[in-house]
């Protein structure tokens, strides 16, 4: 087992908030000292103080990329905190419907920044096509964004184990994923129709986005509550920028935007609009 030194551990703390705005306080010492110990014994170092002072001297971008997948957390799931989809439904599915009787538009931007393994981004997906009509005849386009290699690659396949939609109701089930067959069986595929809605890539929240808005909804759930107070500011304030008026922004629902200075205003806890 790796215990790490404390001074070992300030020092990760240090590129883990300089580079991604982790904020690993003490208590998380003992998880990261478990995960490196983890990697520690399918590498080439022999020891967290070797590994540290590969990083310090001469890693490359990717050799960051392993250590941020080491230190950083993806737990995600279909259609996780579902109150934020029924939130979705009442507050832009219905009234755009309506709107639409009127002024009809047919751009629909969305975001689901840190979308980790894809499940988030591909229920927003399904979400759509359960909720608008004739979604083939919009311009509609979800871009799903996570830093994690590991959980961009997941992200981009679209397979998962069927553990991971049993739950869903049948019908949702049936219509938006492909069972696997053989050695696949214990899998299932999202259907192409869902696929096609969504665009994945790699990016640091921390980093310049170059994205292009106007978003009508961002959901960036369960990710600022790594990070530090100037840190979540910074990032709602960035947020809030790329979202058109009435926008829509979910974040995890043990996450809350009170405490910072924002002009969101609150449509139920953990969601806002601009
Ligand atoms: C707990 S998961 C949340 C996934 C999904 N949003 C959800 O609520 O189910 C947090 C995700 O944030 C990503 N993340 C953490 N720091 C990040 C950063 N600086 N830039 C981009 N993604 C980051 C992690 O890689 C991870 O996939």
């Amino acid at each position: 087992m790796t215990t790490l030194a404390p001074p070992q551990f300030e020092q990760i703390a240090e590129i883990a908030m300089g580079r991604w705005g982790l904020n690993l306080t003490d208590r998380k010492m003992q998880l990261v000292s478990n995960r490196l110990a983890k990697f520690l014994r399918k590498s080439r170092f022999n020891d967290v103080q070797e590994y540290l002072e590969h990083l310090e001297a001469e890693a490359d971008e990717e050799d960051m990329l392993v250590f941020f997948d080491i230190l950083s957390t993806n737990v995600t799931s279909f259609f996780r905190e579902h109150q934020h989809f029924d939130c979705l439904e009442r507050e832009f599915y219905t009234p755009l419907a309506q709107e639409n009787l009127i002024l009809p538009r047919r751009r629909i931007r969305m975001w689901s920044a840190a979308c980790s393994n894809g499940a988030e981004p591909y229920s927003m997906a399904i979400h759509a096509w359960e909720h608008l009509s004739n979604l083939d005849s919009w311009d509609f386009k979800i871009l799903a964004t996570d830093l994690s290699n590991s959980a961009i690659e997941e992200a981009r396949r679209g397979v998962y184990p069927y553990k991971m939609v049993e739950n869903l109701e049948r019908p949702l089930l049936k219509r938006h994923f492909l069972r696997g067959r053989g050695k696949q069986a214990k899998m299932v595929r999202v259907a192409p129709h869902v696929r096609g809605l969504v665009t994945v890539g790699r990016l640091n929240l921390m980093d310049p986005w170059p994205v292009r808005g106007p978003f009508d909804v961002i959901f960036c759930r369960n990710v600022m509550i790594y990070f530090d107070k100037p840190t979540r500011q910074r990032l709602v304030a960035r947020l809030y920028d790329l979202l058109r008026g009435g926008g829509l922004l979910a974040v995890g629902s043990a996450e809350t935007l009170s405490g910072l200075d924002s002009q969101f205003r609150t449509v139920e806890p953990s969601f806002y609009v601009k």
